[in-house]
């Protein structure tokens, strides 16, 4: 199954999500694409990813008949402040040539000439949004232009900054990331500004950032009545409420666990439930 975004690109339902893989980065990948993903979504950034073990994964798929053609890939630029010491471009460069420079090398680590998806990880401040983000943005909307991202997005963004960007970017995103909170409606605000604007939302941590979530009865006994696990319960959920969900397992069969929560059906009532569980 995909979704398709304003612009007429098919983008998978479920993503792989490869943050904090570290070595195990190369063999996750691949067991990942071989459980049925075939959306990695990653970031040039050290501190948490490893995007060029993500392209030794991509090569040795390739020549196991996994072409580029058939995958999609999602990376990152990271502004300064979420960088360490390892910074993949010249970090006293002015910010279009910091985005030009980590695009290409994200290209290089990847090893292919164009991206599915090209994400800006996160606004500079945590209000509003500044002048590095309109040149940033604007660098970035010149690399969709250019062909060389299908798409373009946004990470980490308030329902106020998706407002701005939305009412003053020449291309607005396709697609916006962000940790998804139960205790926050799921992220109800930011997801109706996608819902508004035609973008797509991907949430991420849904499990992780939602540990109360598992502790409820109320989830138990949806999942019992299913013969489902409560992981994919809420992974259902996501799918069903409109959300691209990234999983960040490291387990094969929880991968392809997570991929047949496709295959549930949640009542109205569920829903329901589920939707204000945290709240
Ligand atoms: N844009 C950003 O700033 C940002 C920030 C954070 C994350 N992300 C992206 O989102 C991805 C996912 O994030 P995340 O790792 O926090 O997501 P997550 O899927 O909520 O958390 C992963 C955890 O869930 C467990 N899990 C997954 N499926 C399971 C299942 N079927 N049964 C039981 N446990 C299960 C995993 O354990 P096992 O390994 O044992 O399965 C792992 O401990 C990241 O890899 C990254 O690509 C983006």
């Amino acid at each position: 199954m995909s979704l398709t975004t304003y612009n007429n690109v098919l983008i998978p339902f479920f993503m792989y999500g490869t943050a904090w893989k570290k070595e195990a980065t190369t063999q996750l990948v691949q067991q990942a694409v071989a459980a049925g993903f075939t959306a990695i979504d990653t970031a040039n950034q050290l501190i948490h990813y490893q995007e060029a073990l993500v392209g030794e994964a991509l090569l040795a798929l390739a020549q196991q008949g996994v072409t580029r053609d058939r995958l999609f890939l999602q990376t990152k630029f990271t502004p300064t402040n979420g960088q360490d010491h390892r910074t993949p471009y010249n970090a006293s460069a002015n910010l279009t040539t910091q985005v030009t420079q980590s695009f290409d090398s994200s290209l290089a680590h990847l090893h292919t000439d164009y991206l599915d998806s090209y994400v800006l990880h996160g606004p500079y401040q945590r209000q509003g949004l500044g002048a590095e983000d309109w040149e940033v943005w604007t660098a970035i909307e010149g690399l969709y232009r250019s062909g060389k991202a299908k798409m373009i997005g946004i990470s980490n963004v308030t329902a106020e900054q998706l407002t701005q960007l939305c009412a003053r970017a020449a291309v607005r995103p396709m697609v916006v990331q962000n940790r998804c909170y139960a205790a926050l409606g799921w992220d109800s605000e930011v997801r109706e500004i996608c819902r508004t604007h035609g973008i797509i939302y991907q949430g991420f941590s849904l499990l992780t950032a939602n540990r109360g979530v598992f502790a409820d009865p109320a989830i138990h006994t949806i999942a019992q009545r299913l013969g489902a696990g409560l992981a994919q319960v809420v992974f259902r959920f996501a799918i069903q409420v409109g959300i691209l969900p990234l999983t960040g397992t490291t387990n094969t069969q929880h991968m392809k666990e997570d991929l047949q929560a496709e295959q549930l059906t949640l009542t109205a009532e569920d829903m329901k439930v589920i939707e204000t569980i945290g709240m």
